[in-house]
């Protein structure tokens, strides 16, 4: 058993508008800064309170932590991070803001471009649902549910119900401000798991429901060269290139454009398998975040997995349970795997 700070709270105040009552016992690890995985949980000790949601990790970070996993950069990880740069070139990883046109989603309208004039110069304006183009989901974007009832949303920490964010002036807790303000700077592993199949010839359709496990990850790490035993440091940000953007930019203008209003069993998307041993390889690595350059990270459609028992998505324990930021679709990444295969030596 590890240590941890235990206060029993009565609440009173909130308990009338929280559909879901604020755990009614506040666990909390106690972080010593010096020594901040100190206390550590294993996987198989999350959560810290059988009260919380499936392998949650609320208090790991303090019972009013807004960062998340965030917390693992600190300011070694990133000095750290830059005793490794050796070229100094930079690559942008972003779609363009209006891709993929329509949105995949297609509940989510595209985006709205126009100029306007004025005398002697013009502006853009843009209208934009930030989770068409490569975006990060925050914390208050996906909570845990029970088949997406909002009367059973759960967010990180349990800090904000559906109706604080929703309300006319509502909180910012939660909010991305919070990934702002930190900033995101660091290391980032690129695991080249379509380039790992195109090497073994094994063919594979990026629109199709292929759950790629972490044996696949360990073995990407292994062709590239890193020992995926020690390869990963605290703080480091995983990426996984599928291949969904090069299949995707291949397609015609209308197969792309059919592509979102596939019937439901066909909706389907590549992603990293929703498990346990997801879960548990991540949660050990200490990653920072995660990010790919397909849809949802995840295997889409979301909650077919059994995750401690219970049918659950990694977007509900990352999100609302360990404060882990997604990172999606970076399409560039096949041109940075493109540059590191042509550095192979280095
Ligand atoms: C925090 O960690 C440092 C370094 O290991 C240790 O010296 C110190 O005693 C710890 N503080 C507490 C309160 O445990
Ligand atoms: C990181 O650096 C900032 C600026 O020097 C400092 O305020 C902060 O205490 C440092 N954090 C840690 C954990 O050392
Ligand atoms: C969703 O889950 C809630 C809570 O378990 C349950 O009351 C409700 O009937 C479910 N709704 C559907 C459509 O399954
Ligand atoms: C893949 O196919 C190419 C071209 O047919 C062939 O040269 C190569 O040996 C194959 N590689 C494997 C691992 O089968
Ligand atoms: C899925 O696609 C197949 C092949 O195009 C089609 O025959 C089938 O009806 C589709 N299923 C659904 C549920 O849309």
């Amino acid at each position: 058993m590890i240590p941890f700070a235990a206060l029993v709270l009565v609440t009173t105040a909130f308990t009338e508008a929280r559909p879901i009552p604020h755990p009614l016992i506040i666990v909390s690890r106690l972080v010593n800064d010096s020594d901040i995985y100190a206390n550590w949980p294993t996987y198989d000790q999350l959560p810290l309170h059988p009260s919380f949601p499936t392998k949650a990790a609320w208090g790991v970070w303090g019972d009013s932590d807004e960062l998340g996993a965030l917390n693992h950069i600190r300011n070694t990880t990133i000095l750290d991070a830059k005793s490794e740069i050796q070229l100094g070139q930079t690559f942008n990883l972003n779609l363009q803001l209006s891709m993929p046109d329509p949105p995949l989603n297609p509940n989510r309208r595209p985006l709205i471009h126009a100029i306007q004039p004025f005398a002697g110069y013009q502006d853009d304006v843009v209208t934009l649902n930030t989770q068409i183009s490569t975006q990060f989901d925050g914390l208050r974007h996906f909570p845990y549910s029970t088949n997406f009832s909002q009367s059973t949303y759960q967010f990180y920490n349990d800090l904000i119900t559906f109706d604080d964010i929703m309300a006319p002036g509502g909180s910012a807790t939660l909010g991305i401000q919070n990934t702002a303000e930190k900033g995101i700077a660091g290391r980032g592993i690129l695991l080249d798991w379509a380039g790992w199949m195109e090497s073994k010839n094994a063919s594979f359709d990026v629109f199709s429901a292929i759950e790629i496990p972490t044996s696949d990850l360990d073995a990407v790490a292994t062709w590239q060269g890193l020992d995926p035993t020690s390869v990963f440091k605290p703080g480091d940000f995983l990426v996984v290139r599928t291949g969904f953007t090069k299949q995707y930019d291949a397609l015609s203008p209308h197969a792309q454009a059919i592509l979102p209003y596939r019937e439901d069993a066909n909706a389907t998307f590549i992603g990293i398998e929703a498990s346990d041993a997801t879960l548990r390889w991540l949660w050990d690595k200490k990653l920072s975040l995660v990010g790919g350059d397909h849809p949802a990270f995840e295997t889409l459609p979301l909650g077919n997995s059994p995750i401690d028992g219970v049918l659950r998505s990694l977007h509900e324990v990352f999100i609302g349970g360990m404060g882990n930021e997604h990172w999606y679709e970076l399409p560039y990444l096949r041109i940075l795997t493109k540059f590191f295969a042509s550095q192979s030596s280095t």
